[in-house]
């Protein structure tokens, strides 16, 4: 699935359609969680994406970038949300210092930016995100590795807030 971003606030708007596009499996407490990887250049838009994620799941206040702390928590009942920056790891060890483990499972949303330099200590995608740049704007591509994650993407196709990317090469 791709769609085209043309501007800050349709960055935004994919993390709200993600959010209210959350499938029933990942959505309650009891049930498994579910893992996204946001990939993409520097200044892409993934922090810009989570932003929307989190505030439409219910976070006020600031949503700051994990740059430097590499891990922000967000509980938002019955859900507990996970942010996390892996691009300053300096030694995979570190991620196991992070304390993902006391967060996965039921109930946890789990968001790592960069998450190739965690490759092998971190829970499988059930979605993978590439932002890439297209000019000043930005181009979104959605990948399911899971069921949860299939299901969370074609609930998202239906949201309208969104512009589906139409190849021209047709
Ligand atoms: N679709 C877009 N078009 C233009 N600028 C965008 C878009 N999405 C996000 N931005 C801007 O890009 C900058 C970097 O965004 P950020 O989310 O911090 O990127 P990343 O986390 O990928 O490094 C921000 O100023 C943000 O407003
Ligand atoms: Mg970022």
């Amino acid at each position: 699935m791709i769609y085209d971003l043309p501007d800050s606030s349709a960055t935004e708007t994919l993390g709200r359609a993600l959010a209210a596009s959350l499938p029933q499996a990942a959505r309650s407490a009891a049930q498994s969680g579910a893992v996204v990887y946001l990939r993409g250049d520097l200044g892409a838009g993934k922090t810009t994406c989570v932003r929307g994620l989190l505030r439409a799941l219910g976070v006020v206040g600031t949503v700051r970038s994990p740059t430097y702390t590499l891990i922000e928590t967000y509980s938002v009942a019955p859900l507990t949300c996970v942010h996390v920056d892996l691009y300053r790891l300096q030694v995979l060890t570190e991620v196991d210092e992070l304390g993902l483990r006391d967060h996965l499972g039921p109930g946890c949303l789990l968001l790592v930016e960069w998450p190739d330099r965690g490759a092998g200590a971190l829970p499988p995608a059930d979605l993978e995100l590439l932002l890439s740049y297209q000019g000043e704007a930005r181009q979104a591509r959605l990948q399911a590795a899971t069921t949860v994650g299939s299901a969370w993407l074609s609930n998202l196709g239906h949201d309208t807030r969104l512009v589906p990317y139409v190849s021209n090469l047709t």
